[in-house]
């Protein structure tokens, strides 16, 4: 600590958090999917001259925070006494739970100012991190007050990487992401001896989504009509990583063979009669982000509920030497559910 006395008062440049911050949303997001019921946070340790000290993300629930791997990546560089900013995604929690309370790691350092992208959504926490860093010297910095053109846009994805954590944390619900695709002729129905008419970019973004999601939703029409695997095969899935597939059957016409077929391909499957309470049971088991994968009838029911948060819309281009358009929308209604 003696040698971290030398390192200056004033905060970095805008720029430089700026570029910190995008780099630590670049981490978490790669967690996404993988921390449930904890929230993907990346951290970025700088030096006085605004060096990368060190930079890592939470990887899984009951495993290190962010900020206590940061700083373990100094202590075996000998280089915690150059921490003089931390740029976090979301507030330091001041708890100590399955691991010591990030704060209390973060006053071990003799870091000067803290950097945070998102307070913490836990109504029984907000604020806490912060102010108790706050009390104890550091100077605390929020991200909506960066003065930087970039920030605005990292503001944006720091709130979306915690979206379905702060959902959860204050409903008890899942984030629910509705993806479907549109053909040229405006139809969700593939031509026949098809799964899917989508372009390879579409169907890597499909794999992303799936990736990121706790859960898969979808409709018995889509099972009997596809068989679709629903596992995440364009990129490499979190290991071990078991998600719940949900099937909407309430006429039972869901064979007991594809049932097993899923189970064996490491999905938790349960068959369900009404999407309210799958989800407040999908909430209850710890998912964070669900995926509904159906067909028109039940992606239409969805939308026209309040059940939805976010619709990523795939519409194949007119001109078919074109890519897909992809729009992605969110729901604004405050209206609980
Ligand atoms: N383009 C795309 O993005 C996409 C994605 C997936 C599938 N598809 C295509 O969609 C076609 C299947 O369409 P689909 O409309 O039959 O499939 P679906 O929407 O996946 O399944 C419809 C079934 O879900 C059940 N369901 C349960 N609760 C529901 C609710 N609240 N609202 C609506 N449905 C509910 C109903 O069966 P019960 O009455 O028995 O409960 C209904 O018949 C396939 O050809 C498939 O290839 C396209």
């Amino acid at each position: 600590m003696d040698r971290a006395q030398s390192s200056p008062v004033w905060p970095l440049s805008s720029s430089v958090i700026a570029a910190a911050f995008g780099y630590a949303v670049e981490l978490a997001s790669q967690w996404q999917g993988a921390t449930a019921p904890n929230p993907p946070v990346a951290c970025v340790l700088l030096d006085a001259s605004g060096e990368t000290l060190a930079a890592a993300a939470h990887q899984r629930a009951g495993g290190p925070h962010a900020e206590a791997l940061a700083v373990s990546q100094c202590r075996a560089n000998d280089t915690v006494h150059r921490i003089h900013t931390v740029v976090v995604t979301l507030e330091p929690c001041n708890h100590t739970g399955r691991t010591p309370a990030c704060t209390g790691v973060i006053l071990q350092t003799p870091a000067r100012h803290i950097w945070i992208g998102a307070r913490d959504p836990n109504p029984l926490v907000a604020g806490g991190g912060g102010n108790y860093l706050a009390h104890a010297g550091r100077s605390g910095h929020a991200l909506a007050d960066l003065d930087d053109p970039a920030a605005p846009k990292l503001a944006e994805a720091v709130t979306r990487l915690i979206a379905p954590f702060a959902k959860h944390v204050t409903t008890g619900k899942p984030w629910v992401t509705v993806k479907h695709a549109l053909d040229r002729d405006g139809s969700m129905i593939p031509p026949a001896g098809q799964k899917t008419f989508t372009s390879d970019a579409s169907l890597d973004l499909a794999h992303q989504l799936r990736k990121r999601a706790d859960a898969v939703i979808t409709g018995s029409g889509t099972i009997l009509a596809d068989a679709p695997q629903f596992t995440v095969r364009r990129l490499p899935d979190f290991p071990g990583k078991r998600r719940h597939l949900v099937i909407l059957d309430r006429r039972g016409r869901v064979p007991p063979s594809y049932v097993e077929a899923a189970q064996a391909r490491g999905f938790l499957v349960s068959i369900e009669a009404d999407l309210a309470t799958a989800l407040t049971e999908l909430g209850q088991a710890g998912c964070l982000e669900v995926l509904v994968e159906a067909g028109a009838e039940l992606t239409q029911s969805i939308l026209t509920s309040p059940l939805w948060d976010e619709h990523v819309l795939i519409r194949q281009h007119p001109d078919p030497t074109a890519d897909d358009r992809v729009t992605v929308r969110y729901r604004t209604n405050s209206e609980p559910h």
